[in-house]
């Protein structure tokens, strides 16, 4: 079946909306460089076992935990395209400790932190996986250390990708949030979810009810609220959980523990691109005290407790959470 000729491409979309917009100037270079990246790692993610991405490094990341041999891939394919785009001053991977830093003329002023791989335990296993971005201008007047942690509310942009059943890159700025689906027979991101926001209903919630006697009272009785409410889809990658309850309706948390106040999820790449996506598609995000967006960021791998989802459901969540 061939793709609708109609159909816009990615190209052709940021074209046509994000050309003229002063704030956006730029972006569509890094948006390309993303889209190059993907284009390579759904190859590997496809191939898997028979590219040999499959397995651990045998190392651990900076996080302390296992890295796997597709999560180094990605970091790097995602670092190098980025580096080369010549709109990007540094990026952050979940992978490398520290930024990496590609220039610093007048053209190369976005920052961009990525989560290259999320989801790594179910990249053998053959489960949907996929990579989170966020993107912030640098500050003008600093240095590209001091400009480095970004407020997060000031982030210009977000993007993630989903490999599932079909490998779908998504996009937002203040204008909106659409979905473009790669075309696995010319290689083009055709748009094919334009304007993408939360419907009204909530039908699922996504928690790992593994965890739930690691929870303080207010937390156990917010799950138990949804638990009796909604229908539970939990993959154990955040992306496909997001992106499933972005389009038909839900809530997912991952909240702080009682040994691991903080939770799991790490802020600069999971929380706030997905949080921002959230935000401009009529829904909401929080850690456990305030929208994640609200939070200045002290370290580039900080982790924060995440509840996002319909925008009532996460403000009733999160009240009762907060013991109201
Ligand atoms: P990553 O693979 O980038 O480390 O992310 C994994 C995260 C997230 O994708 C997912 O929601 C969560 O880990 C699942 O954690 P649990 O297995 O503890 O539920
Ligand atoms: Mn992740
Ligand atoms: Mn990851």
């Amino acid at each position: 079946m061939s793709i609708s000729t109609e159909r816009w491409s990615i190209s052709e979309f940021m074209e046509s909306t994000w050309s003229g917009d002063a704030e956006l100037e730029g972006l569509d270079a890094v948006i390309r460089a993303i889209a190059d990246g993907t284009r390579r790692v759904h190859d590997l993610v496809q191939a898997a076992a028979l590219a040999d991405v499959l397995g651990t490094t045998g190392e651990t990341n900076v996080q302390g935990e296992t890295v796997q041999k597709l999560d180094v891939a990605g970091s790097d394919i995602f670092v190098e395209v980025l580096s080369k785009s010549g709109w990007v001053a540094a990026v952050v991977s979940e992978e490398v400790e520290d930024p990496v830093v590609s220039g610093d003329s007048a053209e190369q002023n976005f920052i961009v932190y990525t989560d290259p791989v999320d989801g790594s335990s179910n990249i053998d296993v053959a489960v949907t996986i996929g990579s989170i971005f966020g993107i912030w201008r640098k500050d003008p007047g600093g240095t590209i250390s001091e400009t480095l942690l970004r407020p997060d509310r000031e982030q210009v942009a977000a993007a993630y990708v989903v490999y599932g059943s079909s490998t779908v890159l998504v996009t937002a700025t203040r204008g909106g949030v659409n979905g473009f689906t790669l075309d696995t027979g010319s290689s083009e991101f055709i748009l094919t979810h334009p304007d993408i926001r939360f419907p009204e209903k909530c039908q699922y919630y996504s928690v790992n009810e593994g965890n739930f006697r690691k929870l303080d009272g207010p937390t156990q009785r917010a799950v138990t609220r949804l638990r009796d409410s909604l229908s539970l889809r939990y993959v154990g990658s955040l992306v496909a959980d997001f992106h499933r309850n972005l389009l038909k309706g839900g809530i997912f948390l991952y909240p702080g523990e009682l040994e691991r106040p903080n939770g799991k999820l790490r802020l600069m790449y999971e929380a706030n691109p997905l949080g921002f996506v959230a935000e401009q598609a009529g829904g909401a995000a929080y850690s456990a005290t305030q929208p994640i967006l609200d939070i200045h960021p002290e370290n580039p791998h900080q982790r924060t407790p995440l509840i996002l989802g319909n925008k009532a459901e996460v403000e009733q969540t999160v009240a009762i959470m907060q013991g109201g």
